[in-house]
C-alpha cells in the first residue's frame, strides 16, 4: 500500500519510491499540506501544524482567532475566505461573486491511474504499477465539487495530481482560474530553476534565489513557448547536480501556462503550476465537469541529475507511446538547411542517395512539396503535391527511396493557414481571429482555429489522404507562429476566453485521431525548432526537434538545459553544414558529430556537397551511433559539467545494467598554457572494471569516479572526445 489514510488523525501519507508526500483534513475540513520529501517509515506529526493569533489574518467559521487560512499550508487554496496569498483556484457565481469555500467531502484510493478525458498523460501499464487517490473537496451552497486527484508511482519518484471541477448545481458558474497543482511549503530560501529562451535559444537555465513575494513563469503566446518552458524546480542553496533537495514540477500540456512561486509573511513558499488564468475563464453548466492538465511532481534527495533521470524514466515508458516507444529511432537526413524551399525531385532523390551510402536510414522531405510554396508566404492548408517540383508525386518519389532500403518522412503544419491559400480562400473565419479586427500574420501566416470541431475534422482528413496514400514511416509536425488576436468564429461571447484551451483540446485530439490512425509512423514535434517542447506533446509523438539552431556549440547550452527534464531519446539534434546558418560559426563535423550524437541523431545538410573525407567521417559517425544508440537513448544521463558555467562541458549515458556507457568532454575555447584537465566520472558501478575503447585503457569504476581520467590535450577552439566505456571485469 503506497497511500495510507489514517482514520483518527485524517492523514494520508503517499509513498512513491523515496518520497513521502502527507497532508491531513483539519478542522472545518480543510485540506492541509504537511510534507513533501524524503520517505520516512511513518507520519506521527513531528511538524504538527500550530495556531497563534497573528494580526490581520482573520478567522473563518471557527471564530477562532488564531485559526486563518492565510497562515495555513494548503494542498488547493481559495481566496476571498481569509487567505490572501494567490489561490489555487477562483469561480465567478451568476451573481458576479467570486467566492468559494471548499471542504473535504470523501476520498478514494485505488489501485492504477485514470486516463485524463481529451488531455495527456502519464500513464501506467499495469495496476500495480501506482496508486491513486481522489479527494473530493465541496462547497455546498454553489453545489461545486472539486476532486483532486494525486498518483503515486511505486518504483519512481513521481507524484502526479490534476484537478477536476464538476458543477453540480443547478446555475452556470465561470473558472476563472484552476490550477492543477498547489503546495505550501513551511520554508522559505528556495532557489528556483526555469528554462528560458527564444528561437535558437530554447532552454537555458535560469536559477534565482525566490524572495519574498510573488514570481512567476508564464507563457501567453497560445503554445508552451520557446520563451519558457511549463518546469519549474525549487531546490536548496547547496543542491548541485549530485547532491541536494530538489522538486520539480512539470506541466504536461502544450498551452498558455502559469508557474508562480509566493513567499509570505511567515516565511512559507507557496507553489502553484497550471493554466494560465491570464485571458481565461471557462463556462461551466450544470452537469458539467472541467478537467485540468496533470502536473508531474518529482523529488529527489539527490540533486538535479537524479531528479533529471526520474523524469527521463517516467516520460520514456510512461508518457510517450505508440510502436517508437522502445526503438531506437532511425538516424535520419532531412533537407530544410540544404535546399529550403529549393528542391525538385531529382535533387532529393540525389541527397537521399547519397545519405543512403553513408548509411543514413530515413530521408525526411521537409517544408515546400504542397501548394505552390516558393516561399512562406503561400499555400499552408492546402495539403497536395507541388506537381512543379515534385512531377512524379510524392508516392513515387516515397516509393524511390524505399526501394533504395530507406525509410520515407513528411513534413507538415497541420494548425496553420496561408492567407494565399484555396483553404484560406474558401473558409477565411477557419482561422482564430476576432471579427472586425486586423489579423496579425506571423511569418505571413494565420492559425487554425482548432477550437472548432468541423476544422480539426477537414484536417485530420486532409492529412489522412496523404498518409494513407505515400508510403511514409515518419512525419515531421511543425507549428510556426503564436497567438494573437484570440477569438473563435464558432463560439458565443460568453466563451470568448475558452478559445485558447480549447485550441489545445482540438489540437490533442487532431493528434490523437491522426497518430492512431498511422501507429506505423514516427511522429516528430516542432514549433520553430523547439517552441513546444513539453510533455503534453511528447505524449502524441515520443521525439521533438530540439532548436532550429543548429550550430554545435549552441547546442551544448539547449540540449544541455532540455535534458534537465526531457529524455535523450526525445532531443532531436543535427549535423548541418559550415559555416552554420543560424549564427556563422565554423565547427569541425568531429566536434558537430559528437553533439548530434549526444542526442536523437540526424543530418541536415546538402549530402552531395560533402568533401571525400568529411564522407568518410559521415559513414564513421553513423556507424558508431549505430553501435552506442542503445546507450545513448536508452540509458540514463548523467552531467558532468556545465556549459552554462565554464569552458568544457561533459556528459555521460550509462546502461541501466552499468555494463556500457557513452562520455563525451566537450571544449569551447583553446586557452594559451592551459592547465591540465582531468574529469570525474559518474553513473558507473565502482566495482566493476571499463575498457575505454579509444584509449585501450581500463579503470575500475571507483578510480574513473573519485579520481577521474585525463583529457587530452587538442589544439584549436570546439574540440571534442566521445569515448565508449564497456565492462571488462564484473
Ligand atoms: C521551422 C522548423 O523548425 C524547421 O526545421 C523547418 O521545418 C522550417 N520550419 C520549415 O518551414
Amino acid at each position: 500500500m503506497s497511500i495510507i489514510f489514517n482514520k483518527e488523525s485524517k492523514t494520508f501519507h503517499l509513498t512513491a519510491k523515496n518520497t513521502s508526500y502527507v497532508m491531513q483534513i483539519i478542522k472545518d475540513g480543510y485540506l492541509a499540506h504537511l510534507y513533501w520529501g524524503k520517505k520516512i517509515k511513518e507520519y506521527n506529526h513531528s511538524n504538527q501544524i500550530r495556531y497563534r493569533d497573528r494580526g490581520f489574518s482573520p478567522n473563518p467559521v471557527t471564530k477562532d482567532r488564531t485559526f486563518s487560512l492565510d497562515t495555513l499550508p494548503q494542498e488547493y487554496p481559495a481566496f476571498g475566505i481569509t487567505d490572501f496569498r494567490k489561490p489555487a483556484y477562483q469561480i465567478q457565481l451568476e451573481d458576479g461573486s467570486t467566492i468559494t469555500d471548499l471542504r473535504y467531502e470523501s476520498h478514494e484510493i485505488f489501485p492504477g491511474k485514470p486516463r485524463l478525458e481529451g488531455l495527456p498523460a502519464t500513464y501506467t501499464e499495469k495496476e500495480d504499477e501506482a496508486e491513486t487517490l481522489e479527494v473530493t473537496m465541496a462547497d455546498p451552497l454553489i453545489s461545486l465539487r472539486v476532486i483532486i486527484r494525486y498518483t503515486v508511482f511505486h518504483h519512481l519518484d513521481v507524484i502526479t495530481r490534476s484537478v477536476q471541477l464538476v458543477n453540480d448545481g443547478k446555475r452556470s458558474v465561470k473558472v476563472l482560474k484552476a490550477a492543477s497543482m498547489n503546495i505550501d511549503f513551511r520554508k522559505s530560501g528556495f532557489e528556483m530553476i526555469s528554462l528560458y529562451g527564444a528561437h535558437e535559444r530554447e532552454r537555458f537555465i535560469e536559477r534565482t534565489a525566490v524572495r519574498r513575494g510573488v514570481q512567476s513563469i508564464e507563457s501567453r503566446r497560445g503554445t508552451s513557448s520557446h520563451q519558457q518552458n511549463p518546469f519549474l524546480a525549487l531546490v536548496g542553496k547547496d543542491t548541485k547536480e549530485h547532491s541536494g533537495e530538489a522538486y520539480g514540477i512539470n506541466l504536461v500540456y502544450s498551452g498558455n501556462f502559469e508557474g508562480s512561486v509566493e513567499v509570505d509573511q511567515l516565511e512559507m513558499t507557496r507553489i502553484t503550476f497550471g493554466i494560465n488564468p491570464f485571458d481565461f475563464s471557462w463556462l461551466l453548466n450544470p452537469g458539467e465537469t472541467f478537467q485540468t492538465p496533470e502536473a508531474v511532481l518529482v523529488y529527489s534527495a539527490n540533486g538535479l541529475g537524479e531528479m533529471s533521470r526520474t523524469y527521463h524514466s517516467l516520460y520514456r515508458s510512461h508518457l510517450c507511446r505508440g510502436m517508437y516507444r522502445d526503438k531506437e529511432r532511425p538516424i535520419l537526413i532531412n533537407n530544410w538547411e540544404a535546399t529550403y524551399f529549393h528542391f525538385n525531385e531529382e535533387k532529393i532523390k540525389e541527397i537521399a542517395s547519397k545519405g543512403k551510402d553513408l548509411g543514413i536510414e530515413l530521408f525526411v522531405l521537409d517544408d515546400g512539396w504542397f501548394g505552390k510554396r516558393d516561399d512562406d508566404r503561400s499555400s499552408l492548408g492546402d495539403w497536395h503535391v507541388d506537381r512543379r517540383k515534385l512531377p512524379n508525386g510524392l508516392n513515387h518519389l516515397a516509393e524511390h527511396i524505399r526501394s533504395q532500403g530507406m525509410e520515407f518522412g513528411l513534413w507538415f503544419e497541420p494548425e496553420m493557414v496561408s492567407e494565399d491559400s484555396d483553404l484560406y480562400r474558401e473558409h477565411p473565419d477557419w482561422c482564430i481571429h476576432v471579427p472586425q479586427r486586423r489579423r496579425s500574420t506571423g511569418r505571413h501566416q494565420l492559425i487554425l482555429d482548432f477550437s472548432r470541431k468541423e476544422v480539426c475534422d477537414e484536417i485530420i482528413e486532409r492529412l489522412s489522404a496523404i498518409l494513407s496514400t505515400t508510403s511514409i514511416t515518419y512525419v515531421k509536425w511543425d507549428m510556426n507562429r503564436h497567438m494573437t488576436e484570440v477569438g473563435s468564429a464558432g463560439l458565443p461571447p460568453e466563451r470568448q476566453r475558452e478559445v485558447a484551451h480549447r485550441y489545445v483540446l482540438g489540437l490533442y485530439r487532431v493528434m490523437e485521431e491522426v497518430t492512431s490512425r498511422f501507429p506505423h509512423i514516427l511522429f516528430e514535434s516542432c514549433s520553430g525548432g523547439g517552441g513546444r517542447f513539453d510533455p503534453g506533446m511528447l505524449y502524441y509523438m515520443p521525439q521533438t526537434w530540439t532548436s532550429d539552431n543548429t550550430d554545435a556549440i549552441s547546442r551544448l547550452k539547449i540540449q544541455y538545459g532540455t535534458s534537465l527534464v526531457y529524455p535523450i531519446i526525445s532531443i532531436g539534434a543535427h549535423v548541418s553544414d559550415v559555416p552554420n546558418h543560424q549564427v556563422n560559426r565554423t565547427t569541425s563535423l568531429n566536434i558537430r558529430g559528437h553533439v548530434a550524437m549526444s542526442g536523437n541523431l540526424g543530418y541536415e545538410l546538402d549530402l552531395t556537397k560533402l568533401s571525400e573525407e568529411d564522407q568518410q567521417t559521415v559513414i564513421k559517425q553513423v556507424n558508431h551511433y549505430k553501435e552506442i544508440r542503445s546507450i545513448v537513448q536508452f540509458g540514463d544521463f548523467y552531467r558532468i559539467l556545465s556549459p552554462f558555467e565554464g569552458n568544457d562541458t561533459a556528459w555521460m549515458f550509462v546502461t541501466k545494467d552499468k555494463q556500457e556507457s557513452v562520455f563525451t568532454h566537450f571544449t569551447i575555447l583553446d586557452e594559451g598554457n592551459s592547465p591540465f584537465k582531468s574529469v570525474k566520472m559518474q553513473g558507473l558501478d565502482p566495482n566493476k572494471k571499463y575498457l575505454i575503447v579509444e584509449l585501450d585503457e581500463s579503470y575500475y569504476g571507483d578510480e574513473l569516479m573519485n579520481v577521474g581520467i585525463n583529457i587530452p590535450k587538442v589544439q584549436g577552439d570546439f574540440t571534442s572526445v566521445m569515448w565508449r566505456l564497456r565492462v571488462v571485469e564484473n
